[in-house]
């Protein structure tokens, strides 16, 4: 392939990464709440975070995995494309308070607890947290509402939307994002103590690689993708959430703060044991890449269109914010 063929792919990938992500955007802000009554504070707070940006690489990748299963129609993804992203801004908005990792600058702006106060910034996690399962549970009135569809197909979707329902509750909880930060935040206080390999992996795992694997699990499931299929979605979004929290440590070393929207140097103040710290740069860099290979391969096993999905993938490895 020649020097200019390239740059001419990378120009139509960039410029089809742009249309998704407006799309997400879009789709994400037509479900935030209105900040209206007594509760208009938290609301704020709640939208505040969500609109300060961020690249909605969630959202994005539930809908291209969504569309190489097949799925069609856009209100019953639409609802769960911003339940997925107000589930990881109110991870972000937690992971940020001061008895976290005390951040005060994301997304190009100032943290919501330390704009809002770290009572606003609580709730307003909380917010978001419940909110997106009230958005998610939408999708339900998408289902049985919809005409010209028999019942069997209705009952079929309900099905399926029943199944990521249960996919973004548990990915999110306890056996997913949730179990991760509990354990990151414990191991910094154990800070004498380094973790293994497998410790690591188990946080990154599933701190990150837990929402990553909902997004694209959830799209797999509502487009209809059958079991073997959905678990071979998993592995790969686990490769590209592995990858993505690695690539996330790098950038802390090696970022640059104006471009990431939030400070370098973070992991190192709070004594987190991470991953450029066990293996190095060079290691952590090439474990990214070879990560990041295999999850396109497994892509490349699904006969749906998924070029742009394999592109993004790849296109992670190299990401500067
Ligand atoms: C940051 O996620 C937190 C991690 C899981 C590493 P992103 O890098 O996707 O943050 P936004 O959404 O673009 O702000
Ligand atoms: C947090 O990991 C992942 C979450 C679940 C929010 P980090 O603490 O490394 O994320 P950043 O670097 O603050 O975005
Ligand atoms: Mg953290
Ligand atoms: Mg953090
Ligand atoms: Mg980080």
């Amino acid at each position: 392939m020649t020097e200019e063929k390239k740059f001419d792919r990378k120009e139509e990938f960039d410029r089809e990464l742009e249309r998704v992500t407006a799309m997400a955007e879009q789709v994400v802000r037509s479900h935030l709440p209105k900040a209206q009554g007594e509760q208009a504070k938290v609301v704020e707070a709640m939208n505040y975070s969500v609109t300060a940006g961020g690249k909605r690489l969630r959202p994005v990748l539930m809908w291209e995995t969504f569309r190489m299963c097949g799925g069609r129609g856009e209100e019953v993804i639409g609802c769960f494309m911003a339940a997925i992203e107000m589930i990881h801004t109110y991870s972000l908005v937690h992971d940020d308070l001061p008895a976290m990792d005390n951040d005060r600058y994301r997304r190009g702006a100032e943290t919501t607890w330390y704009k809002y106060g770290d009572a606003m910034g609580i709730l307003a996690g909380d917010g978001l947290l419940n909110y997106a399962f009230e958005t998610a549970l939408k999708a339900l009135e998408y289902c049985v509402e919809k005409e010209d569809t028999t019942d069997r197909e209705k009952l079929l979707q309900v099905g399926r939307v029943q199944q990521a329902l249960s996919v973004l509750a548990k990915k999110a909880g306890i056996h997913g994002m949730i179990g991760g930060q509990a354990v990151d935040i414990a191991q910094e206080e154990n800070s004498g103590r380094t973790p293994g390999e497998e410790q690591l992996l188990f946080i990154h795992e599933h701190k990150t690689a837990a929402l990553i694997q909902a997004a694209m699990m959830s799209g797999a499931i509502l487009a209809g993708a059958s079991r073997e299929q959905t678990g071979k979605i998993e592995k790969c979004a686990y490769n590209v959430g592995i990858a993505f929290q690695i690539q996330d440590d790098i950038l802390d070393v090696v970022g640059d703060s104006r471009e990431l929207g939030k400070a370098t140097g973070s992991d190192a103040e709070n004594h987190k044991h991470t991953y450029v710290g066990l293996k190095g740069l060079e290691r952590a860099r090439e474990d990214v890449e070879t990560l990041s290979r295999e999850a396109a391969a497994i892509l490349d096993d699904f006969p749906g269109e998924h070029a742009f999905l394999r592109e993004l993938v790849l296109h992670l490895i190299y990401r500067r914010k």
